[in-house]
Order: C-alpha cells, then structure tokens, then sequence
C-alpha cells in the first residue's frame, strides 16, 4: 500500500465533535510527527474545551486559528506561512433540525467555505499532496428497509443539510476532475462518542436521561441508523489520507444498524444498569413528538470498498462504544456543564417546549 508524505496538516472545523476526536487521535495515536493547524470559527458547536489538553501538551505541533473558512484571505496568509501541503476539511453546519429551520448557513459554510478552501488548494496546488473531504451517508437520500448505500449509489439528498453536503462532494470531485487537485472523499454514517453537542440524537438522551428529563422520539421511533463510534470514523479517515487511492471515494460505517427507539432504550437500560432509580426505570421518560419534515426513514452503509482495499474496519460495536460514550459523559460534568449553560442551548429544548 502506498504511503501519503505531508508534513503540515490544515485541519477545519477541530473544536466541533469528529474534528476534535480527530485531531486527539492524530497527535496521540497515529505516529504523525508533523504539525496541526486548527482553522475553526466557533459556531455554536465549536469548542476549545474539547482541545484545551492537546493545546498545553503539544503547543509546538498544533496551532488554533480562529477564522471563517468562508475568508479567504485570512487562509490564504495560513497556506504560505506554515507551508500546508494536506487539508482535512470537516467545518461544516451539521444539524438536520437547524437545517430545515434556517438553511442560510448551511449553503454559506457547508458551499461557499468548500469552494474557498478548494480554491485556495488550486491556487497552492505546487505544495498540496492530499484535500480529503469529509461528508455524510445522507447525500445518497433516505433506503427502503432493504439494501446498503455503496459508492455507486447515486445522489439525492432530502434535507438542506444533505444537500449542501451534496453540493459541497460535487465540487471536490469536479476540482479533482478539471484540475487535478489530489482528493479523497468519504460519507459516513452517524457517529457517536465524546464530545458531541448535546442537540444530536445520543448525547442528547444521554444527558435528559441523566437529570430526568423527557427522552423525545421523532414519530414513531422506527427510523434507522447505522451507529459509527467517532475513533473509528477518525481511524477511518486517517487511513483513507494515508493509503487512499487519489481521487476516490469511500463510504465509512458500522453495520450497527438500529431504530431510534431501540437506540433510546438501550441508552436507558445501560444508565438503569449504572446508575439505578429505584421504581423508575428511565425508559418511562421517552416521549413521542412530532416527526421531522422528510425525515428520512433508514441509512446503511456497504463499507466493503474500505474493508477490501484498505483494510479498515470497525474496533467498536453499539454495545460497546454506547457503554464508553456514556461512561464518557458521566466523568465529564464540567465538559457537560459548560456545554449546557451560556452559548451552549440546547436548541430541541426551545423547539419542543419540554
Ligand atoms: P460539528 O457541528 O460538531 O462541528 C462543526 C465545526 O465546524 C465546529 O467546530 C464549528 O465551529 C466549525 N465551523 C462551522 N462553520 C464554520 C466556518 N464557516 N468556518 C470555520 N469553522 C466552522 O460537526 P461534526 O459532527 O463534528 O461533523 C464534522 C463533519 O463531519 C461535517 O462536515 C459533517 O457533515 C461530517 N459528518 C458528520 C457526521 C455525524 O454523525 N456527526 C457523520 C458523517 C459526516
Ligand atoms: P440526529 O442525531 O439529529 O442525526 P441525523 O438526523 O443526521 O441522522 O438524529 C438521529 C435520528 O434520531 C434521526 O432519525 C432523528 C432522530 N431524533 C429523535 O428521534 N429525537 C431527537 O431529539 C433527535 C435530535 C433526533
């Protein structure tokens, strides 16, 4: 298998949820011996918390830039002072619900930054080795209960979220495609693990369930979703940048298929399991509400193109990264406090009125 050189790491949107895994894992448990560039704007699912140790331990190989990826100019000083040769492009509005709510930042970010981030790729294409690009399973639109999403699925995204993701996979490959610009690209299914803002399905149970709150299910419950532990989507990508195969595309998932109502459940048996209340088993918490607009019913990912050609697979099944995440934000309550107060609102709270 080839091996990618870069030495100098452009990684966008570190302080949300997958880049901050990302970059802990980067610096701690791959062998990578170059630097880190942090380019993060802060949304509210930004956080420096979720790097304040990396940035004591490593302040020579990692470096925090607070900046908009929609700037160029800004990033444009970035490429030629530090001599970025690899991009890992994660920043991107993530949230569904927000979506549907209010598009306008989706389209800037998740399109717009793309396109300045690629064009400044093109510009400084002498020193770029690899821009791998990190998207979602939710750009190939929403499965019946048979069948798997593969590479060849073809496109159709339901929400603005999946279709500014869309957008944005589009223009990877047409860059790749008329300029040569080395890319990878992966789509990966829902993840889950430490530091995850607490409005996604899993940290959001996890913390109602803890201060006894209602637990709200969209629908019916039955919507599936294929559960990858966050290490194992970082894993994931890191081998795709190292050994990918220029200009392709790999789907990243778990096979841990499950409906909402059996993830909610199960995180309420484990916490009853830890931590028990006595007469009050928490799945009475669960509260049925009012289904998303074109909630898409089920995703599952085919992963056997990362499995074949780069040997990657899974280390976690749901049974034991549900256990690590929510061990994880038991021993976490001042990561969960700040989260919860000041900037960080819990955004389903306004919107269900709970
Ligand atoms: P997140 O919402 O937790 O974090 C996004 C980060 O991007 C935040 O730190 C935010 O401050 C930053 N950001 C937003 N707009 C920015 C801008 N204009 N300029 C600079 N920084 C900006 O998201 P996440 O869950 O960590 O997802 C990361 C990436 O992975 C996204 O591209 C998402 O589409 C993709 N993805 C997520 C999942 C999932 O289950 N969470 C699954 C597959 C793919
Ligand atoms: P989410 O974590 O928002 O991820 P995505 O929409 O990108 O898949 O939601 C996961 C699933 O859980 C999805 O089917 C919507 C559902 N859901 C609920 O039932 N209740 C909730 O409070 C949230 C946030 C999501």
């Amino acid at each position: 298998m080839q091996q990618r050189q870069f030495k100098t790491l452009l990684v966008t949107g570190g302080c949300g949820f997958i880049g901050a895994n990302f970059i802990r894992f980067v610096l701690m448990g791959s062998g990578f011996q170059g630097q880190i560039i942090n380019v993060d704007k802060l949304t509210y699912a930004g956080n420096p918390e979720n790097l304040s140790d990396i940035v004591n331990q490593y302040n020579n190989r990692y470096h925090f830039v607070h900046a908009d990826i929609c700037e160029s100019s800004t990033l444009e000083n970035l490429f030629q002072s530090f001599h970025i040769d690899a991009i890992c492009h994660f920043a991107a509005e993530s949230h569904v619900d927000r979506s549907i709510d209010r598009p306008d930042d989706f389209i800037r970010t998740n399109i717009n930054g793309t396109f300045t981030l690629l064009e400044l790729a093109r510009k400084f294409q002498d020193q770029i080795v690899l821009f791998h690009h990190v998207s979602t399973d939710e750009v190939y639109g929403s499965l019946t209960t048979n069948g798997f999403f593969t590479e060849k699925t073809p496109y159709h995204p339901n929400s603005p979220y999946s279709a500014s993701k869309a957008a944005s996979d589009h223009l990877v490959n047409a860059y790749a495609h008329t300029y040569n610009l080395p890319i990878t690209l992966s789509n990966c299914s829902n993840n889950y693990g430490p530091y995850q803002f607490p409005e996604k399905l899993i940290p959001l149970i996890i913390l109602n369930a803890l201060s006894d709150k209602p637990l709200p299910i969209y629908g019916n419950g039955k919507n599936v979703r294929d559960w990858l532990y966050v290490l194992d989507h970082c894993k994931a990508i890191w081998t795709i940048m190292n050994h990918g195969s220029c200009g392709e595309t790999y789907l990243i998932g778990g096979h841990n298929e499950l409906q909402n109502i059996h993830v909610v459940e199960k995180i309420c048996d484990v916490l009853d399991d830890i931590l028990p209340k006595q007469n009050n088993p928490r799945r009475s918490l669960i509260q049925f509400v009012k289904d998303r607009p074109g909630h898409d019913f089920r995703y599952a990912i085919d992963c056997s193109k990362l499995n074949n050609e780069l040997n990657w697979y899974p280390s976690e099944d749901f049974e034991t990264g549900i256990r690590k995440t929510i061990q994880w934000y038991m021993d976490h309550p001042q990561w969960v406090h700040h989260v919860q107060t000041g900037e960080y609102k819990r955004w389903i709270e306004t919107h269900y009125q709970l």
